[in-house]
């Protein structure tokens, strides 16, 4: 069996597409300002793709870029200004940051109804008790890239690899919230690839490339890559997608898989703040 290749590429640029038609209809543009600090070469891309993207869909796009030497009060002082500043519905912190910034103090300063990358702790605790507007963009588009390829997702047995605060924790919460049974596997997990094979669905997000192997997959799994690392000048997800493609059902290729859902998610949750923020005034 081949499986069959989920194009994240298209499917973001279809949505893209239905964003645009939408902001079009609407009287302002809605505005997100990225914070960067440093000079992260893989940030500085991801950091252009969402400029380049919110600029196609009709959101303003402002770029606020601190040298690495950046003082954690001159960041936080800029966020408080942007909270204030009505025109401005999206604020995210494009991580990581230099290693002497704390993030997490850094993202709680982000006013909830601004978050649109979901990442402060009021924004986790509403989507653990699936009450959120949005959540964290890379999951989200995990989720959108799942229901593409599975119906109903209620009953299904999904094992996430990873833990982070920023994929593997809120891609659990949303595998929840749609009644999957959800195994969380980490670096300590024992028995990874026995535990693997018995899922119905699989997100790898542990960042070690090639990771998972055909051995670990179930016939016809789900199988979603979030994995993104450079080798060499060349890209790798944490998924064998070369042999990996023979077992599964379906699969993401890396990258064209959920690089490109994450932005577009972004510009979701931007225009969902837009129209809450408008609607509350
Ligand atoms: N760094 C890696 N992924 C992300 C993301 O989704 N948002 C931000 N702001 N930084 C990231």
């Amino acid at each position: 069996m081949t499986a069959r290749i989920i194009d994240g590429k298209e499917i973001a640029k279809k949505l893209r597409y239905e964003l645009a038609q939408k902001i079009d209809k609407e009287p302002v543009h809605p505005r997100l300002a990225v914070i960067w600090a440093g000079d992260n070469e893989a940030s500085q891309i991801y950091v252009r793709n969402k400029q380049k993207a919110a600029q196609e869909v009709g959101i303003d796009c402002e770029l606020f870029h601190f040298d690495k030497e950046v003082a954690e009060s001159d960041i936080i002082a800029l966020i408080h200004r942007l909270n204030h500043d009505q025109l401005v519905h999206g604020i995210i912190v494009q991580l990581p940051l230099p290693e002497h910034l704390n993030s997490k103090n850094i993202l709680e300063t982000i006013q909830a109804d601004k978050d649109v990358d979901a990442f402060k702790m009021v924004m986790t605790g509403a989507l653990w008790q699936n009450r959120a507007s949005w959540t964290s963009a890379t999951p989200e588009g995990v989720l959108y890239l799942l229901k593409t390829v599975i119906s109903d997702l209620s009953g299904m047995h999904a094992v996430v690899i990873g833990r982070s605060d920023i994929v593997g924790k809120p891609m659990s919460g949303l595998l929840l919230n749609e009644d999957c049974t959800v195994t969380i596997t980490h670096s300590k997990t024992k028995n990874l690839p026995e535990i693997v094979k018995t899922a119905d669905i699989v997100v790898a997000a542990c960042g070690q490339p090639k990771m998972v192997k055909k051995e670990w997959i179930k016939a016809g799994a789900v199988v979603i890559d979030v994995g993104i690392t450079k080798v060499d000048g060349v890209l790798y997800g944490d998924v064998d997608f070369e042999e990996v493609k023979n077992v599964a059902g379906a699969i993401t290729p890396v990258p064209g898989g959920v690089g490109p859902m994450t932005v577009a998610m972004l510009l979701k949750n931007t225009y969902t703040a837009y129209l809450k923020q408008k609607n509350s005034l």
